[in-house]
């Protein structure tokens, strides 16, 4: 049977919450108990422990979240939670957006070392960029590469919605950044553009944008703030100036087109695409307006029994994307 000192080191490992101690005074009590020939016992609170611990391993990554995935009051009509396994091989990218992309991982991955030498990593990135060309995907994938929860946050919407509290919204989220280490993707920035404001607002809108500067500057979090917007030219110079990183999206070129389409057609046959005739057709198409013209030339072929992608099949999904008026993809 446990001592009474085992006992209270059980009781006090509760109390600290430090699960490990009280796992390992577990152990101590069921080998004693082994030693003094209990070995059904010793044996059930062995096979206990390994089962909680597995369990605990297994839930880690969503324990440090709870306090934000599962919001009580207000932070839950601010932001959403995701837990995006997006991957850097998944996004095609200029060079200079894909170094940079690498070099935010790279320092974000080596922390405790720039730490140590009392330096930060690179943390507050502006994308910037036409629909559809991956501003969100990036963020995504900077969550998914760091094993981060995905926080976003629709600045328009919470303005909207709440129009003379925003600025006490913002503290709540700004919060919420120190208390939960993750991506916090402020979406729709430009939201906090003066212009965009109906005259009356303006003044309130102003005050917003200066919290927003605010928090910005005196955030001590380690968590990675993105702010992402279309319409960059109304972003206001005060806010640019608080990014470490720009990064500016544009539509895909060739070679990037050909990429969007190979990925997504990564189970077919694509050897006989002949990829002028292809890229041609996709002059003025995002990313992902490609990707979903791609996958419904996929569909369509595997519906009538083939396995080889024809560029006919391409063109006229291409085409259809032109002829809709490249409408807006649906982003998360
Ligand atoms: N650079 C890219 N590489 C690969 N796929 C992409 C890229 N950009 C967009 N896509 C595809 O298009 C979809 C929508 O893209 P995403 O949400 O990243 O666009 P966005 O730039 O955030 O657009 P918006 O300005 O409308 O929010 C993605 O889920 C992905 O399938
Ligand atoms: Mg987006």
């Amino acid at each position: 049977m446990a001592t009474n000192d085992q006992f209270k080191a059980l009781v006090k490992s509760h109390a600290d919450g430090d699960d490990s101690q009280f796992y390992s005074v577990a152990m101590q009590v069921a080998a004693k108990a082994a030693r003094a020939g209990q070995d059904k016992f010793a044996q059930e609170l062995r096979d206990m422990v390994d089962a909680l611990r597995k369990r605990e391993v297994a839930s880690t990554r969503v324990a440090s979240v709870v306090p934000v995935s599962q919001p009580r009051g207000e932070l839950a009509s601010l932001l959403t939670v995701s837990y995006p396994d997006a991957r850097a091989a998944d996004l095609v990218l200029s060079d200079d957006l894909s170094e940079r992309l690498h070099h935010v991982l790279h320092e974000q991955r080596q922390r405790d070392v720039l730490s140590r030498h009392g330096l930060a990593p690179v943390r507050r990135m502006l994308l910037i960029g036409p629909p559809g060309t991956g501003k969100t995907s990036t963020a995504r994938v900077i969550a998914g590469e760091l094993g981060l929860p995905l926080f976003a946050i629709r600045l328009d919407t919470i303005i909207t919605k709440f129009m003379g509290e925003t600025a006490a919204k913002l503290r709540l989220i700004f919060d919420a950044l120190v208390q939960t280490r993750g991506v916090y993707l402020f979406d729709e920035v430009d939201a906090l553009a003066g212009d965009r404001a109906a005259a009356n607002d303006v003044g309130e809108i102003r005050r917003v944008l200066n919290s927003f500067l605010q928090f910005l500057e005196e955030d001590p979090s380690e968590s990675v703030i993105i702010a992402a917007t279309n319409h960059p030219q109304l972003l206001d110079n005060a806010l640019i100036r608080r990014f470490d990183t720009i990064m500016n999206f544009d539509l895909p070129d060739q070679e990037g087109v050909r990429a969007v389409i190979e990925n997504r057609l990564a189970t077919f046959r694509t050897s006989n695409i002949s990829w002028k005739r292809v890229t041609d057709a996709s002059n003025g198409l995002s990313h992902a307006e490609v990707a979903v013209a791609a996958e419904n030339a996929a569909k369509r072929t595997v519906l009538s029994g083939r396995k080889q992608i024809r560029t006919d099949d391409l063109v006229a999904a291409l085409n259809d994307r032109l002829r809709a008026g490249a409408p807006q993809p649906v982003t998360a």
